[in-house]
């Protein structure tokens, strides 16, 4: 199995100095690249800003700080893998950048400065746009628990992916993780009992994946007579 995995924040560059973050740590993502390396899978990490480096020697590294960043290293790697595990928390918007601030900090004057944002585009989404129907994609879905189970499903159904892990919004930053897997087409097929170590899950999640996707896998084939 290759598995390619993003893992941590995205920075979005402000000024030369400056810029929009937030809270992830990559714990989780860092956690699954090992687990899945010790499992003997070949394993690339695209890491965000200050995620934790993983210290299993057996895994590729690359290093992102902006969601345009992110988005030339995934062109670059998802034919290669089999599976594409979304962790990063991508940010959702950018600054626009005056020209004169590219390079340079941004000054303090008389008005209040005004930060203009425009949307970032959806890289799972591009992903799932152009992944073989031989690769497995999945995503994340971050949210309050009131409005999870509706929230990941849409967000599996708009960005056409295989499964989407949902967790409530508590998990970001905390040392426990709760979810539940739903694979295309809405069904849950897996939930953790209730919260667990980020260790402990990156295996349960990795063991869930690996036989969902055989099972995927196994029913594409066939009904292509392959
Ligand atoms: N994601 C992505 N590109 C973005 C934003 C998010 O690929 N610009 C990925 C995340 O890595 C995660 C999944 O999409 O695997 C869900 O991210 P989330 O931020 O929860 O959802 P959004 O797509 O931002 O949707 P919404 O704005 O409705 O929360």
């Amino acid at each position: 199995m290759r598995l390619l995995i993003t893992a941590g924040p995205t920075h979005e560059p402000i000024d030369a100095v400056r810029f929009l973050g937030n809270r992830s740590s990559g714990r989780v993502g860092t956690a699954l690249a090992e687990t899945a390396a010790d499992m003997g899978w070949d394993v690339r990490l695209l890491m965000g800003p200050y995620a934790m480096v993983p210290e299993h020697g057996n895994i590729d590294i690359a290093r992102f700080q902006s969601t345009a960043d992110l988005e030339k290293l995934l062109e670059k790697h998802l034919p290669w893998c089999d599976m594409l595990i979304m962790a990063a928390a991508v940010s959702d918007f950018t600054p626009v950048v005056p020209k004169d601030c590219q390079q340079t900090k941004w000054r303090r004057g008389d008005d209040a400065p005004i930060l203009q944002l425009r949307p970032t585009p959806d890289l799972l989404k591009g992903c799932s746009e152009r992944a073989r129907a031989d690769q497995t994609l999945v995503g994340f879905a971050l949210e309050p628990d009131e409005t999870l189970v509706s929230s990941a499903l849409r967000k599996l159904e708009r960005k056409a992916i295989d499964f989407i892990v949902a967790n409530p919004l508590e998990t970001m930053d905390a040392d426990r993780i709760a979810a539940t897997i739903y694979a295309r087409g809405g069904e849950a097929i897996a939930s953790t009992d209730g919260p667990i170590s980020k260790q402990t899950f990156a295996t349960w999640l990795l063991d869930q994946l690996e036989s969902a996707s055989a099972v995927t896998l196994r029913e594409c084939r066939s009904s292509h007579g392959t």
